[in-house]
Order: structure tokens, then C-alpha cells, then sequence
């Protein structure tokens, strides 16, 4: 009797533990329905890959990305608030649930990292990075995306992610062209040069 009790409570303490060291347990435990992995695969596998990973640098890797951000942006296509022809048209007959799924799955797969080609770019990349631009008013990436690069729920993950998609979104935030999240990556990107564009970008890419 007392084995059994005791034994009990060693489970529930195990379970408590792995959920609290899992938070996205809830994610893991659902796999995604069957007309969604049929979405995944004959859609958006072709340009970000079954897992994320995106072999094109043009594409932005999905894995490991949190499935709040990534719901967010999948509805800010389909209702074209953010611009992109080809994920406007990709989102366009996505029900809520879908996207919920989606986000899910890509959410779900592990991270992938890449070696820094030039380091003295991404030295300058990791000072705009950890400290910003005092000069010109740039507040330090860290401060809102972490000092890992991993984002928050509603904040994305950075790390690990192509170097001329992050330029490209970079110039976009600070022109304009995207102005999807009221403003406050533009009031940051327009204040960025082109090398510390492509500095900072090189840096993120190499972040694990
Ligand atoms: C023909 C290529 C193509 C296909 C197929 C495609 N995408 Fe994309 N996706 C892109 C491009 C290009 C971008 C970057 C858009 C931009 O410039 O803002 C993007 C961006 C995204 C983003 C934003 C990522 C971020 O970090 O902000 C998400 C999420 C996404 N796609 C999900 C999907 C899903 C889910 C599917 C399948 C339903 C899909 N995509 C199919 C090309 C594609
Ligand atoms: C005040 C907080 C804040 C700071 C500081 C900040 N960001 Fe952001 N960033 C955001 C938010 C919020 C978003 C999400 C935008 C959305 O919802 O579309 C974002 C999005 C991004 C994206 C788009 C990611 C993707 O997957 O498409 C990039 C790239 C980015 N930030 C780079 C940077 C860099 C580089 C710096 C430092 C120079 C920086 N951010 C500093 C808040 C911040």
C-alpha cells in the first residue's frame, strides 16, 4: 500500500516535471491532421521543406519558430496585412484550424545552424546585436529578441535563420513594404545602415 502511494506520487511528480520542462508539450502531443500534412507536403514543403529547414536562403527557415508568431503571420498573409504575393496566395484558403496546425508542426521541428562565413561582418553583426547604436538611436536586438536569439511567444525566434532573408525583411521593416507589427521594427531597421543590415544578419544566422 505504502510502495503503491509512494509510487504514485513519484509519477505525478515525474509527469509535473516533464511538463514543466516542456512547454510546448501540448504541441508535441498533437500531430497535425491529415489535411494539414496534406498541405504541408504538396504546399509549403516546396520551398520551406518538410521540416522547416528551408534549403533556399531566399525562404526563411520555419522550424523551431513559436507557433503564436507563426499563426500571426500566416493570418497577416492571408489577410494581406502582411504583403507577399506568393504566401498571400499560399494562405489564402487557410481556416483558422489549418493554421493552428501548421504553426504547430513547424513549431515542432528542431532547429537547424550553420557555420559564420565571415567573422569580422559578424563581429560587427554580434556589438549591433548585444548593444545597438547609441549614435543613431538603435536599441539592441537582444533586448526584445533575447541574448540567444530565441524570441519570446510573440516575439521571433531570430537565431539560426538565413542571412539574406533577415536583410531582406530588415530593408523591408525600414522602408515600409512590411508594416506588419505597428511600426516598431521600422522605428529600429530605419535607423540601420546597409552594413549593419548585412552585419547584424550574418551574425543572427550563426546563432544557435
Ligand atoms: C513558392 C514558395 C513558397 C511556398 C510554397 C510557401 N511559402 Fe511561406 N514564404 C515564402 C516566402 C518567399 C516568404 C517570405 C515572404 C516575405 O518576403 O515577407 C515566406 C514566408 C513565410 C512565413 C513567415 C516566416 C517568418 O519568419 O516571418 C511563414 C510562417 C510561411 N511562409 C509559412 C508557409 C506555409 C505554412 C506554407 C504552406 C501552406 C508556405 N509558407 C508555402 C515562400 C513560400
Ligand atoms: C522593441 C522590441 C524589438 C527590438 C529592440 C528589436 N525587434 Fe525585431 N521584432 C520585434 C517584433 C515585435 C517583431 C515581430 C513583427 C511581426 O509581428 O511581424 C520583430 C521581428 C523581427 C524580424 C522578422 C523576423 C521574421 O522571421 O520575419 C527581424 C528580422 C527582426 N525583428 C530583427 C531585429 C534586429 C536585427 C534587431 C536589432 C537591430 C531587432 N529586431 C530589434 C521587436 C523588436
Amino acid at each position: 500500500m505504502k510502495t503503491t502511494h509512494t509510487s504514485r506520487i513519484g509519477l505525478v511528480r515525474a509527469a509535473v516535471a516533464m511538463l514543466l520542462a516542456l512547454p510546448s508539450i501540448s504541441v508535441l502531443a498533437a500531430p497535425p491532421s491529415p489535411r494539414a500534412m496534406e498541405i504541408i507536403e504538396s504546399r509549403c514543403a516546396l520551398c520551406h521543406g518538410r521540416e522547416g529547414e528551408a534549403a533556399s536562403a531566399v525562404y526563411p527557415r520555419l522550424a523551431a519558430q513559436h507557433p503564436d508568431y507563426l499563426v500571426k503571420q500566416l493570418k497577416d498573409f492571408r489577410d494581406e496585412r502582411r504583403k507577399s504575393e506568393t504566401m498571400s496566395a499560399m494562405a489564402k484558403d487557410l481556416t483558422d484550424e489549418d493554421v493552428g496546425h501548421l504553426a504547430a508542426w513547424f513549431s515542432s521541428r528542431p532547429a537547424a545552424t550553420r557555420r559564420i562565413g565571415d567573422t569580422d561582418l559578424a563581429a560587427v553583426g554580434k556589438y549591433i546585436f548585444t548593444k545597438g547604436n547609441t549614435y543613431s538611436g538603435v536599441a539592441a536586438c537582444e533586448t526584445c529578441h533575447g541574448a540567444n536569439g530565441h524570441g519570446t511567444h510573440q516575439l521571433p525566434r531570430l537565431a539560426g535563420q538565413h542571412p539574406a532573408y533577415l536583410e531582406t525583411q530588415l530593408k523591408e521593416f525600414g522602408n515600409r513594404a512590411r508594416n506588419n507589427d505597428n511600426a516598431i521594427m521600422h522605428s529600429i531597421a530605419s535607423k540601420l545602415t546597409e552594413l549593419e543590415m548585412r552585419a547584424v544578419s550574418v551574425f543572427i544566422g550563426g546563432m544557435q
